[in-house]
């Protein structure tokens, strides 16, 4: 078996979750009192550390995330996402009645589900995504949040998606997986109707990795919203 960096990662990850699951044991064998909180804790740590190590090596050696990092996005997605916070900032940004609004990387669906409340009946959302399980988990969600004007479609790349004029665009904390990002932000840019608007959330990016991206795309509108938000307008 050829030994390559990927599969090395994948060893390591999992001499990692052993060694935590065995102290997380050991915490509760061995030790009194707060012992088998703290060696909780830094189970917990080393677990979260350990993805996040993953994630980082992945996006700047521009690989594709091994499948697993999709199930543990699904389960950080769902701790993550506020609805009240989302809802709050889709309304801040424009987001109203009847809009025909396109998820980009949609995931579990925790953006989409608040937009298509605000939007109401006649409005819709498109939730894109390349992973199978993310837009299952959305449309199982649906249905109990009463979010039904959600339109799932699982997608290869924004060609698959045959809508345009879309009122709003949101690329929520997706653009790091992508690789050609400028081209990406353009061709959104290109769906948008007359004075639609491009909701980006940047997550792995540095100040100056935004700065680039933002002045090298065809937007002639940029503003920042709130932390890493970006509202970007034909
Ligand atoms: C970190 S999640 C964010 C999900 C969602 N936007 C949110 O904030 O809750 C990134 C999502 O982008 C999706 N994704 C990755 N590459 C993609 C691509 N080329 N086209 C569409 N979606 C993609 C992943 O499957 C994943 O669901």
């Amino acid at each position: 078996m050829k030994i390559t960096r990927e599969r090395m990662l994948m060893v390591s990850c999992l001499i990692l979750i052993i060694a935590t699951s065995v102290l997380f044991l050991m915490g509760f064998l061995c030790f009194d009192g707060f012992g088998p909180i703290i060696v909780f804790l830094s189970s917990l740590a080393i677990c979260v550390f350990s993805v996040k190590g993953i994630q980082e090596y992945h996006f700047r050696n521009k690989t594709k995330h091994p499948k697993f990092m999709f199930f543990i996005m699904r389960i950080v997605l769902r701790i993550k996402n506020n609805p009240r916070k989302i809802k709050q900032l889709l309304e801040t940004v424009g987001v109203r009645e009847n809009m025909k609004i396109l998820d980009y990387g949609c995931g579990i669906g925790s953006y989409s589900i608040e937009a298509a409340k605000i939007i109401g009946k006649s409005g819709i959302v498109i939730g894109v995504d390349i992973d199978k399980n993310m837009l299952k988990t959305l449309e199982k969600r649906m249905k109990p949040s009463g979010a039904t004007n959600i339109k799932p479609l699982l997608i290869n790349s924004l060609e698959d998606v045959e809508d345009r004029d879309f009122d709003f665009i949101l690329l929520i904390d997706a653009l790091q997986l992508l690789e050609d990002k400028t081209g990406i932000i353009d061709s959104l840019l290109g769906r948008l109707s007359t004075n639609g608007k491009l909701l980006i959330k940047f997550e792995h990016f540095n100040k100056n990795e935004i700065n680039s991206l933002l002045n090298s795309c065809s937007c002639s509108d940029k503003k920042l919203i709130y932390k890493s938000y970006w509202l970007l307008s034909n």
